[in-house]
């Protein structure tokens, strides 16, 4: 069993290496060698915190998550007036797989299906496209996808300017008044709607479908970037992408053998090495290749005929089993116990059940850990002493200690005389879209 986890249960010296690694990898990413880095730093171009006077009225597309949705936003100058309305579309598997025209296409149709059930007093209506997927932006509203991540195959999008791609598929659609103001990466949208409400807030993570981070960074320390002459501001909010992390093999010391094979099955070998290992598109992944482990090593489900689909069939083990797994706080293991005869495992032992607990444990745990030497490494670079942390995904909302572990291991690996606090985001991502347009639209008025 100790044998069977050990790649697993890294020490405390291990994630310090891992953290100094993120460390050294931010710096390089934002230099002029930047290519070397696994770490891609991108430059928003959202230079300025939400003040909370934000007036008018904005469409904003939540793209790349569970859930894509289209939202209403009404900025009435101060955060307590804010109001908003949404409606989530379904994403199938065949679009995702699809082409652009097609993605796109689905896209606006959604936007007209959903103006048709909203009041909007202006039109165009300004809209602020949330885009979870690494893009290189040229500006605030134009940039060109790098890769698509979280196994999303779509034709025809990677290199072309998605705002382009929208907007192409607006004029097709002939009726409809909307004009992406703003291109925005979920983190970013995350970290402009905590802002939003706490004006500490100089930090974003998703820890969802996938995961990343956004923080405000010093316009003299982005060495790669040149500021136009007449730009005022010296701050700007950087898209880490640490979802990449490890694509050049800097964090191979700290792999599974699991980690390895799922690397090597899937859509975008070595590529988003550390997404793969923290994220719940393949969590659920990782700890169904650990429990397979278990049942080789004839610890777990040994009598012929246990070994059932959601054991054997690939990501047949749902990242949500581990959060409802871990919630069993009781000695008799009742719920894992549950779980696996819905699965279709009978006449389990305690022992199992046990087993079962505590590879989730270590796996979650792990994914928990990593993302604060994640944290923990932009924190130290950033060096603020008070900062919130805006923080959003599926797994941290779900799992019942993923967010407790992440702070607390968090404290221990940020330097001494920084403070932070973790603030779940309320209204999603959209929100921050909203916000960065309204700013977009005072700009350019
Ligand atoms: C949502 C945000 O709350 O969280 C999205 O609005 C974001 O922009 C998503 O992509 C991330 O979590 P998940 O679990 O849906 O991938
Ligand atoms: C993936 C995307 C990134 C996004 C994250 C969370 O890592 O590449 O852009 O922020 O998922 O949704």
């Amino acid at each position: 069993m100790e044998d069977l986890l050990k790649s697993y249960v890294l020490s405390q010296e291990t994630y310090y290496q891992i953290r100094d690694t993120i460390s050294q990898e931010l710096s390089l990413g934002l230099s002029k060698s930047c290519e070397r880095s696994s770490i891609k730093m991108l430059i928003s171009y959202v230079q300025n915190l939400p003040t909370g006077r934000e007036i008018g009225e904005f469409l904003a597309l939540d793209l790349g998550g569970s859930n894509f949705r289209v939202l209403l936003i009404h900025l009435n100058g101060s955060p307590s007036a804010f109001r908003m309305e949404s409606k989530i579309y379904p994403l199938t598997d065949s679009i995702k797989a699809s082409v652009a025209v097609e993605l796109f296409d689905y896209i606006v149709d959604c936007v007209d299906d959903f103006l048709k059930t909203v009041k909007i007093s202006h039109y165009p209506v300004p809209l602020g496209f949330t885009f979870s997927f690494p893009v290189i932006q040229s500006g605030l509203a134009s940039g060109r996808l790098v890769q698509w991540t979280k196994e999303i195959t779509c034709d025809g999008v990677v290199g072309e300017d998605v705002v382009r791609l929208l907007h192409e598929a607006i004029q097709r659609k002939k009726t409809l008044q909307v004009e992406c103001v703003a291109l925005v990466n979920d983190t970013v949208g995350c970290l402009m709607s905590c802002a939003y409400e706490d004006i500490q807030t100089y930090m974003a993570v998703i820890i969802g479908t996938g995961s990343n981070a956004s923080y405000v960074e010093k316009v003299r320390n982005i060495e790669k970037w040149q500021p136009d002459a007449d730009e005022t501001s010296d701050e700007m909010i950087i898209n880490t992408e640490w979802g990449g992390l490890g694509d050049n093999g800097c964090i191979d010391f700290a792999r599974g053998p699991a980690d390895y094979i799922i690397d090597d099955r899937s859509l975008d070998k070595r590529r988003q090495i550390f997404e793969k290992m923290i994220s719940g598109r393949y969590l659920g992944e990782v700890a169904r290749l650990v429990l397979l482990e278990a049942v080789k090593a004839n610890l777990l489900f040994h009598q012929p005929g246990r070994l059932v689909e959601a054991f054997t069939k690939e990501y047949g083990f749902l990242t949500k089993y581990l959060s409802e797994i871990e919630s069993d706080t009781g000695k008799t293991h009742s719920k894992t116990r549950r779980i696996l005869t819905e699965l279709g495992v009978k006449d389990l032992t305690y022992d199992e059940c046990s087993l079962v607990y505590k590879i989730c444990r270590v796996i979650s745990k792990r994914s928990a850990y990593l993302c604060a030497a994640g944290i923990a490494a932009v924190l130290n670079n950033m060096n603020r002493p008070e900062v919130t942390i805006g923080v959003d995904g599926s797994l941290v909302r779900c799992h019942p200690t993923f967010l407790d572990h992440m702070l607390q291991f968090t404290k221990k690996l940020i330097n001494p005389g920084i403070n932070i606090k973790m603030r779940l985001s309320e209204d999603g991502s959209g929100k921050g879209a909203a916000l960065i347009a309204a700013v977009s639209i005072r700009k350019m008025h």
